[in-house]
């Protein structure tokens, strides 16, 4: 695969897919702007090369159509800010009028394109979207890590109507930090796994199984294991259907020696609430209609240990329902105990690097991904589409 350092990008167009999709507040205003600052590297190296930057990405899931609070104004504007240039947004990402503003674009400048899933083609992978987008420009530079898991037109038609191609240096670190911790770690290499359900992870966590030391699970997932185990767990939440899979997973750990760690007490509480009534009590006492919104203290310290030989740690999906305080208190001190860690500490998913930057860990942090789905199609296992049409 090509980046855009092996490409001659000077005086070009170059259309760069970035994920911008980020989240915003209601006034509109950016409350978490990583996935702009991630993909400086790229624009300015392009700019600098007196290339015609020609930006595009997503933002929410405005269905193929325009829907005005889905506009990419308000990250054109946090963008120019931060880039020091002004930052035009065309009126749509194709047609007449985009064309029109590309062709009077000169060296250096830069140009945002307004959201893609304003059309169905993105989404559908329609030829006709992807080969009119791919129409704009002379090179194509996929920047976007957290959408590459997508075989949207932006992401998978357009580099197929383009010569030249290549990654942009945040989908080129996103893959070789991933990479160094799964194909090339340092051992002992620990993979924590939380969140709110077996059956989106149960993949990753298959997979993980194959490349890991020890396998932390936390999070309301952990109680579909625990009731694998013969555990009640009282009106804590289970998937059911999935017990099956959570027995041969452990029985598969046991056979392949990879240690498992599950909770063995738990924060539970008689509602989902945040000021409902709580105890921390060990997995053999979950009242029965209360439920596990948390991982307790024993399980805080059994994780800790369990971490602190390992040279490499892989995390996704927080150990509770971390935006309540009530709950916050397991993956706060998983946050502290990767912050605190000597090896190599990778984070990804939105809710673990939330819970990261909440409990002020972000900068002892060794690598926190852009990618939520991207990330765990990786842990899966499997090629990222995106990366895969850069290859074709
Ligand atoms: C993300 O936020 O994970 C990516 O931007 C992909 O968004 P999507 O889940 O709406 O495709």
């Amino acid at each position: 695969m090509k980046t855009i350092r092996d490409l001659d990008i000077a005086g070009k167009r170059v259309l760069i897919r970035v994920d911008f999709n980020v989240p915003m507040d209601e006034e509109k205003r950016i409350t978490d702007d990583l996935r702009i600052r991630t993909a400086l590297p790229t624009l300015t190296h392009a700019l600098e090369r007196g290339a015609r930057v020609i930006l595009c990405s997503h933002l929410g899931r405005p269905g193929g159509e325009r829907v005005e609070r889905f506009s990419l104004a308000p990250v054109a504007a946090h963008l120019a800010a931060v880039l020091g240039c002004p930052v035009p947004l065309a009126p749509d990402c194709i047609g007449d009028e985009v064309e029109s503003m590309v062709a009077g674009m000169n060296d250096g400048d830069v140009l945002m394109l307004e959201n893609l899933r304003f059309h169905a083609g993105e989404q559908e992978n329609d030829p006709g979207f992807a080969r009119r987008l791919a129409a704009l420009a002379e090179v194509y530079i996929n920047n976007a890590f957290a959408v590459s898991h997508r075989a949207h037109a932006s992401v998978v038609g357009v580099p197929a109507y383009c010569a030249e191609k290549g990654a942009g240096f945040l989908l080129e670190k996103e893959l070789s930090y991933f990479h160094r911790a799964i194909d090339d770690p340092v051992r002992p290499l620990a993979a924590v796994v939380g969140g709110a359900k077996v059956s989106s992870k149960l993949g990753a966590l298959e997979n993980m199984l194959t490349r890991v030391d020890q396998l932390l699970i936390g999070g309301a997932m952990a109680n579909t294991f625990l009731r694998s185990r013969g555990f009640d767990v009282g009106a804590s939440r289970v998937e059911e259907d999935l017990l099956e899979n959570a027995g041969r997973l452990l029985r598969d750990a046991a056979r392949q020696g990879v240690r498992v760690y599950l909770p063995v007490d738990v924060i539970a509480a008689d509602r989902f609430a945040p000021d409902a009534v709580c105890r921390q009590v060990t997995i053999q006492d979950i009242p029965g209609q209360w439920m596990a919104l948390d991982i307790g203290p024993a399980s805080v310290l059994c994780f800790r240990e369990a971490l602190a030989d390992a040279r490499t740690i892989i995390w996704n999906g927080p150990m509770g329902a971390f935006e309540m305080d009530a709950f916050a208190r397991g993956t706060m001190a998983l946050a502290q105990t990767l912050g605190a860690s000597h090896a190599l500490t990778i984070t990804g998913g939105g809710d673990s690097n939330a819970a990261v930057r909440k409990f002020g860990e972000a900068e002892n942090i060794s690598y926190m991904s852009t990618g939520g789905g991207a990330f765990l199609m990786l842990m899966e296992g499997r090629e990222l589409p995106g990366v895969k049409a850069l290859e074709e």
